[in-house]
């Protein structure tokens, strides 16, 4: 087994040709590295659906604000690539940006609704960057397959819609999100995350499984429901919460007052300097 590192992205392109000559299923999972098990369990549903399967990894310059954690995202291209090579992967394609975004860049694709609401509000610009750059990428390696966490739901709403909308010829999938034991959802950021932050970290879960449970029991009322939920969280000082909203599990719209059909509770919340996010179908 051997994994090819392919970084220009016309070498890429010539090696999704020649699979494609060969009449080849590919399955493409862009990621940022900092690989952890929630990443490698999408290349395994990805390995059982396709003949190939493209890894990138890219921390993609144009879905950080100013003031975020561009620099200090965890970069660890080596460990990365021995992740891959382990899962049997056949291409890493680690692109620069340069590349992505030569001098002179113009071009962009823009959501006009879902990438203004929860994430959106907050990260304005960060959709933005992320449909342009999963697009471009798609573009190169041509996939037939690309399986998105639903730990990042906004984002794999806004891609399916991309795919839909810009008639990519593609298939997108949603996989399960992968936790810590303790019920922490697995997430590069959270190799910042400090000791004492750590054990914190896993009472956001708690509070959103506790709003699950009242669901469970008939409760339906989603103001009620969101006003206990932040009440649960405030007595932790060191973790602010940032949003906290129920949707429906389609497109996100808002459900007024009710829960009246299938929902999804979302939420990030700021611990130390780390920004976490979290949902749980209900
Ligand atoms: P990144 O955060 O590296 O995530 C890459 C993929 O792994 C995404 O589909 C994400 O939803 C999935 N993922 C992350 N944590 C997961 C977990 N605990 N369980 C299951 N899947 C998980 O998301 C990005 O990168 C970027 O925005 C990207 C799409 C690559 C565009 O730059």
């Amino acid at each position: 087994m051997s994994l090819k590192t392919v970084s220009p992205f016309l070498d890429m392109r010539e090696v999704q040709r020649e699979w494609k000559r060969q009449g080849l299923r590919v399955a493409f999972e862009p990621t940022m590295g900092a690989l952890h098990e929630g990443h490698l369990a999408l290349v395994d549903l990805a390995k059982k659906q396709a003949d190939r399967v493209v890894v990138s990894i890219f921390v993609n310059p144009l879905q950080f604000g100013p003031k975020e954690d561009f620099t200090t995202y965890p970069r660890m291209l080596e460990q990365d690539r021995e992740k891959l090579l382990a899962k049997g992967v056949d291409v890493l394609f680690a692109p620069t940006a340069p590349e992505m975004y030569p001098s002179g860049y113009q071009t962009y694709v823009f959501n006009d609704e879902m990438s203004k609401i929860l994430c959106g509000k907050f990260r304005p610009g960060h959709f933005q960057g992320v449909l342009t750059v999963v697009a471009k990428l798609f573009h190169v390696v041509n996939p037939d397959l690309s399986i998105f966490g639903k730990k990042d739901y906004q984002q794999f709403k806004l891609i399916s819609k991309m795919v839909k909308d810009l008639m990519f010829d593609m298939e997108v999938q949603g996989a399960e999100t992968l936790r810590e034991s303790d019920g922490l959802a697995m997430s590069s950021r959270n190799l910042r995350l400090t000791p004492a932050e750590r054990e914190i970290a896993p009472r956001l879960y708690q509070a959103m499984q506790s709003l699950k449970a009242k669901v469970g029991n008939g409760q339906r009322h989603i103001p009620h429901l969101l006003k206990s939920f932040s009440e649960e969280l405030a007595s932790i000082s060191q973790l602010k919460l940032e949003y906290a909203e129920i949707r429906d599990q389609i497109q996100l719209d808002d459900l007024g007052q009710e829960i009246t059909k299938p929902a999804v509770l979302l939420v990030a919340a700021h611990l130390g300097s780390v920004r976490l996010i979290d949902n749980l179908e209900l």
